[in-house]
């Protein structure tokens, strides 16, 4: 029986194991944490994510052949393929502080591999990881290795939260790197083996080692760059009286461009995204292409240009002030789906009216109390780095109240999201702001929004 153990229980080291456990029943495997209280709760009816379709899939494999554990070193001994899904953050300090990728947590893993194993592994950059990080692993993999053969392959995930399991069951397609030589290939075959179960086999892809570590950061500077082109076009809407509805609907019919991926925002938020593009940004720098650096930093200008847009708009409706006016927001996540707030444009845009003195009531069922206090006091980056957490300030949470009851009637309504039927609402007297519209005869009138 094939072994795998998976260091990291997080949002991509869960669900992908789960699904690899539900589809390859001859496989044992066993994810593994640091966290104690995240390993109890993936071993609880209470699971530590929230994802559509989950608990269905740990339901079912759970103690067959998916098994959680703090038991690091010892599965870590006993498993032939080891994937690394550990969180590998924004650096906080040092060389390329607020862009670089602090592979800290990956080093530990890698050292501690090394030290345990006894028998050949193949181990997986499952994280994404800067282009290169292959070459590092396999170093500290092989530097004291005790005659043990250790082939590293990178095998990026491309999951999105909200759709985890749907993705892993029908990825678009699994890309796989490795090493051009005999044992590197045998260490693809393997891999590609296991997907094999229930991937067909024209959407495995398999490249050279640096070609599926780059891959993964191009396809989501990609991404980001498709939302931050709209959300562009979304502030000249509102200057021209185009609608970004319209405007996006007729782009994406040309089929070179695509549908998908053109809904204009409040901004990109997520762990994902930002990270990447600030990661990309310093390798390219690193190699000396600064002009390929501006490039993709233009994307994340343009997304926080976008959520400071959007208060901007929100004082400027109500008399450039919104100091003591209690504004109720409508959802904390990053996304629908989804109980996660990394990077969710709701903290900048909470933080803007905080600035200016507003008293907002936060509402999002799948979110806590305790997180979104946590999130508005947090310094930039640090969400990532649990041993950095900041105490709550009293101040935020004085000006910050969480409400379990959405049914409270503002006066003003602005949609970050275009979800809302701005018509219907007006009918009953709101102001409505919807991102990217014809604006209304009361917006119009006010400042300008820089
Ligand atoms: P996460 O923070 O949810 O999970 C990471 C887990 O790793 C944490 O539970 C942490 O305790 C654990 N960990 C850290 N060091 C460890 C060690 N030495 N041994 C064992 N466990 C350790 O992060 P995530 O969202 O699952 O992301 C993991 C990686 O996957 C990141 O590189 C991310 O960029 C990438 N990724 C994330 C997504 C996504 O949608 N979240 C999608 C694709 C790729
Ligand atoms: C992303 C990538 O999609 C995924 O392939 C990768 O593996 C991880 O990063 P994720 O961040 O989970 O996934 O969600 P995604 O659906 O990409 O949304 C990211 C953000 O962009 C969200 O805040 C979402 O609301 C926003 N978004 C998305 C838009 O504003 N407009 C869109 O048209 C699409």
């Amino acid at each position: 029986m094939v072994k795998i153990c998976c260091l990291g229980a997080g949002y991509v080291g869960g669900p992908t194991m789960a699904v690899i456990a539900l589809k390859c029943p001859a496989i044992e495997v066993c994810v593994v944490d640091i966290s104690v209280p995240r390993i109890a709760a993936w071993n609880s009816d209470q699971l530590p994510i929230y994802e559509p379709g989950l608990d269905e899939v740990v339901k079912q494999c759970r103690g067959r052949n998916l098994f959680f554990s703090n038991d690091i070193e010892k599965h870590v001994a006993e498993a032939d393929i080891i994937f690394v899904s550990v969180n590998t953050p924004t650096k906080t300090r040092g060389l390329g502080a607020g862009k670089a990728a602090d592979l800290t947590y990956w080093e530990s893993a890698a050292r501690m591999i090394a030290d345990v194993a006894k028998s050949d592994k193949i181990v997986v950059e499952k994280s994404t990881v800067p282009v290169k990080t292959a070459e590092a692993i396999e170093k500290i993999l092989t530097h004291n290795s005790k005659g043990i053969n250790f082939q590293i392959l990178s095998n990026p995930e491309f999951l999105a939260e909200g759709t985890a399991i749907e993705d892993l069951l029908k990825p678009d397609r699994v890309l796989i790197g490795g090493r051009e030589t005999p044992e590197g290939q045998k260490a693809v075959k393997a891999l590609k083996d296991v997907y094999a179960n229930w991937v067909p086999e024209d959407s495995i892809l398999i490249t050279n080692l640096w070609s599926a570590e780059l891959s993964k950061l191009a396809a989501n500077a990609f991404l980001a760059q498709r939302i931050s082109s709209v959300n562009a076009i979304s502030a000249l809407c509102e200057a021209t009286g185009a609608n970004v509805t319209e405007v996006a609907y007729a782009v994406g019919k040309d089929s070179r461009i695509g549908p998908k991926f053109l809904n204009a925002s409040v901004g990109f938020g997520g762990s994902c995204f930002q990270k990447d593009i600030l990661n990309l940004v310093y390798i390219c720098e690193c190699n000396g292409l600064p002009e390929v650096a501006n490039y993709w930093k233009q994307v994340i200008k343009i997304n926080d240009y976008q959520k400071s847009r959007f208060v901007n708009r929100v004082v400027s409706s109500m008399f450039n002030t919104v100091s003591g006016k209690k504004i109720a927001v409508l959802g904390f996540a990053f996304k629908k789906d989804t109980g996660d707030t990394r990077e969710t444009a709701a903290i900048d845009v909470c933080k803007g009216l905080l600035g200016d003195k507003a008293k907002i009531s936060i509402y999002d069922p799948q979110v806590t109390e305790d997180q979104i206090q946590r999130d508005l006091t947090m310094n930039k980056f640090d969400w990532d780095h649990p041993i950095h957490l900041q105490p709550m300030s009293p101040t935020a949470v004085k000006q910050v109240s969480v409400t379990w009851d959405a049914y409270e009637k503002p006066a003003f309504l602005f949609d970050g999201r275009n979800v809302i039927d701005a018509e219907k609402m007006r009918e009953i007297g709101f102001i409505v702001y919807s991102i990217g519209k014809p604006l209304d005869p009361w917006l119009k009138d006010m400042p300008a929004v820089a």
